[in-house]
């Protein structure tokens, strides 16, 4: 590993030389190889003192020369003139436990290097590369002994420099949203679909017109996946990608500030780590920890709060138009603390109403859950939206029918709490100058989660989703939650690097398209996710919507999603997230009880997990076996009824469950079953597409059928066109 031999030293200057015609030979190169020897990272450095990378797998280039710097703003750029002044090496091989996962143990293997660069003017730059077997993480760090101390970044220019048009599922760059529906193109037609008009969102800045989101996800004509994505972003601006469209070489396009600045650095720091991720495998895609394994351990010392939360919410109302958050129409416009809502006229369609949520809080105690949302509970949303408005909210003050006391004690009666909401608006000030009053307000009252939202364009003016300012802003939210025993699930906050291995009390994110895009959303999307948006951590997609028709949902309204309820049932199963919603009203899941009842017993919580079959787009099948320590954890009373599957007649069983989706696709697969326990019984149910089912002709169509499978048995099931299903199975 150490450094690079000579023949691996002649293949990769062969390759460097053959793959750019316009590349010289570097004047050094120090290489890396991963635990496994299938992948290979190279430094290089340049005559002039460029520095640049490169990354090999089975011999062959994945990533070719590649340069990597900084211009800054006045001057004095990080991009040449260094000289090499050391490299350490090291291996890590270490095994952690998650607090909560899709697994108990993560292996972190890797094999390190730190290349310590320095100018003659005594600038510093070390690199430091952690090969994977399943891909590279590097990253740039600034030491305390440097002549550089305070800097601003003008652009930082990392290359991902690729061997050619590969296939690429992706979503437009976006200083401001992520909730794109994914492209699926080659490389070389990302030019002309970033310049088909883009479906609104509420906040949007167009990054540039060849630029893509991270994670991105391509395959190449041999058939390896690679994926580029970060991992650690803290304190740095969240970067896309921009496309060379004739050769192929992406470079990071950070988010610039108010001002324009891409980052504001102050040495010792580090930027995120940057990822390639290599697969010769769909699955092992899914399988990677790559990204958690770049983050730092847990710093929480008690993490005994943190658990794994289902849940249900007086929200689908509102996302349909069934009902309101707003509380009434007779006030233009709303000043806290002087509108006085006490004499205002209720408009009639407020969702969060005292009756209403009991109705939420009974089905979903009967139903074995844990927490219901409410949505629309505080004073401020008739002028929220749209405006820009900095005191927008203050968190603490309820509508005049939302009896936040008694809703509480109602609720944790029967044994579920409430989550707390606090749509920010994007006024991030605001958010800030209230937040210890509306923490202290959810530990007054016993919740212990909330979901945050960051709808429109952020305050201060100028400021981007993903500026460096407001990456803070987020952390800052988290700490402070963490401070206060609160669980966060951030909504249109930044997608996720892995962060919640360090701070585990970041439980959701949603950071992408989901279920609440309705009729938006493209059949495969679903299908994507996993390879994208997921690999940064888990999602609060709102699954199990098994009403597509919306003038049903929310009477008036029109359109119809695009999904089965196999699919949607798969979903339990197929993203991971601690966080897990019901999301459909309750007299929805009323008429298709024994359907929902695979929603009651799947857990959310995980000490196994396997990729069975997948291909980006097309399909993902995976199979799950629940962390018993955490089925019941955190509850106020009572089992939760992933518990109660688990322990019939209070016997504890060995369960799995198993998920399958697919896309524009209707297909067949045959799942092998030899993950059970050998020589045991299961009882299995199917909950699967009906024959005659099709997204757009026969959604509701299902079958529910009971089989006795084991360790020896494979399972042939049928997934409708954007269908799929669940599988429970438990001992006999
Ligand atoms: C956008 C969130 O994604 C959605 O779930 C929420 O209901 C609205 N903002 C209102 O806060
Ligand atoms: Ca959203």
């Amino acid at each position: 590993m150490k450094k690079i031999n000579a023949i691996s030293l002649i293949a990769g200057l062969v390759l460097a030389l053959s793959c750019s015609p316009k590349t010289v030979l570097p004047k050094s190169v120090e290489a890396v190889t991963s635990p496994n020897g299938n992948l290979e990272a190279q430094f290089l450095l340049y005559e002039d003192g460029t520095p640049a990378y490169m990354l090999n797998y089975d011999g062959k280039a994945v990533i070719k020369p590649s340069k990597l710097g900084y211009k800054l703003i006045g001057g004095n750029d990080l991009l040449k003139g260094f000289t090499l002044e050391g490299t350490q090496y090291r291996t890590i091989d270490e095994t952690w436990e998650p607090v909560w996962g899709e697994e108990k143990e993560i292996r972190n293997n890797c094999s390190e290097m730190l290349v310590r660069l320095r100018r003659e003017d005594g600038v510093a730059m070390n690199i430091r590369f952690r090969l994977y077997n399943d891909g590279l993480g590097f990253r740039y760090e600034f030491p305390q002994e440097n002549k550089l101390t305070y800097f601003k970044v003008a652009d930082e220019l990392t290359q991902f420099a690729l061997t050619g048009d590969h296939t690429a599922w992706w979503i437009p760059g976006d200083f401001d949203t992520q909730e794109y529906n994914y492209h699926h193109s080659r490389l070389s037609e990302i030019r002309r679909l970033n310049a088909v008009p883009r479906p609104y969102n509420a906040a949007q800045e167009v990054a540039s017109d060849m630029s893509v989101q991270t994670s991105l996800q391509m395959k190449t004509d041999d058939g390896l996946y690679i994926n580029i994505h970060e991992a650690g972003l803290l304190d740095y601006p969240a970067t896309h990608l921009d496309l060379d469209d004739r050769n192929f070489i992406f470079t990071t396009l950070l988010t610039p500030d108010a001002q324009g600045v891409k980052g504001r650095l102050q040495a010792p720091c580090h930027s995120p780590w940057r990822t390639v991720q290599v697969c010769e495998k769909a699955t092992d895609v899914l399988a990677s920890r790559l990204i958690l394994n770049l983050n730092e351990p847990c710093v929480l010392e008690d993490v005994s709060w943190i658990h794994p939360v289902k849940y249900m919410g007086v929200w689908w109302e509102m996302m349909t138009g069934r009902s309101h958050w707003s509380y009434t129409s007779d006030f233009p416009s709303i000043q806290l603390g002087v509108t006085d809502y006490s004499k205002a006229k209720p408009h009639g369609r407020h969702g969060a109403y005292n009756e209403n949520v009991r109705m939420y809080i009974d089905f979903a105690a009967e139903n074995g859950f844990d927490a219901i949302l409410v949505e629309g509970w505080n004073e401020g949303w008739e002028d929220w939206f749209g405006c820009q408005k900095d005191y927008v909210f203050d968190f603490v003050t309820p509508y005049p029918d939302f009896d936040l006391p008694a809703l509480n004690e109602y609720a944790h009666s029967k044994g579920i709490r409430i989550i707390m909401h606090h749509e920010s608006s994007s006024s991030t000030v605001n958010y800030e100058r209230h937040m210890e009053a509306a923490y202290n307000l959810m530990n007054q009252y016993g919740y212990d989660a909330v979901k945050s939202g960051y709808v429109g364009y952020i305050i201060p003016y100028g400021e981007h989703h993903y500026s460096q300012p407001i990456i803070n802003h987020y952390h800052y939210a988290v700490l402070e939650a963490a401070k206060h025993h609160i669980m966060v699930n951030a909504h249109e906050a930044v997608r996720p690097t892995g962060l919640c291995r360090t701070w585990p009390n970041m439980i959701g994110n949603e950071s992408a398209m989901g279920n609440e895009f309705r009729m938006d959303i493209n059949p495969g999307h679903t299908c994507i996710l996993p390879f994208t948006r997921l690999q940064g951590g888990p999602m609060d997609f709102t699954p199990g919507i098994f009403e597509q028709d919306m003038s049903i949902t929310a009477p008036g309204e029109t359109g119809k999603m695009r999904h089965t309820i196999g699919n949607q049932l798969g979903l339990y199963v197929t993203f991971y997230s601690p966080l897990q919603m019901a999301a459909d009203l309750p007299q929805n899941y009323a008429r298709f009880m024994d359907a929902f009842q695979f929603i009651k017993d799947v857990a959310v919580d995980w000490d196994k997990s396997l990729y069975l079959m997948a291909e980006p787009g097309e399909y993902i099948v995976t199979a799950r076996h629940p962390n018993y320590k955490t089925l019941n954890s955190g509850r106020l009373k009572g089992t939760s009824s992933a518990y109660d599957f688990a322990h019939p007649g209070g016997r504890e069983k060995d369960v799995w469950f198993v998920g399958g989706i697919t896309g524009e696709n209707a297909r067949e697969v045959e799942i092998p079953l030899d993950f059970l326990k050998p020589g045991i019984v299961y009882e299995a149910t199917l909950y699967a597409d009906a024959p005659d089912a099709d997204y757009e002709t026969n959604p509701q169509a299902y079958e529910i059928s009971h089989h006795l499978l084991s360790a020896d048995s494979t399972l042939k099931v049928w997934m409708a066109h954007s269908g799929g299903f669940g599988l429970s199975l438990r001992e006999k």
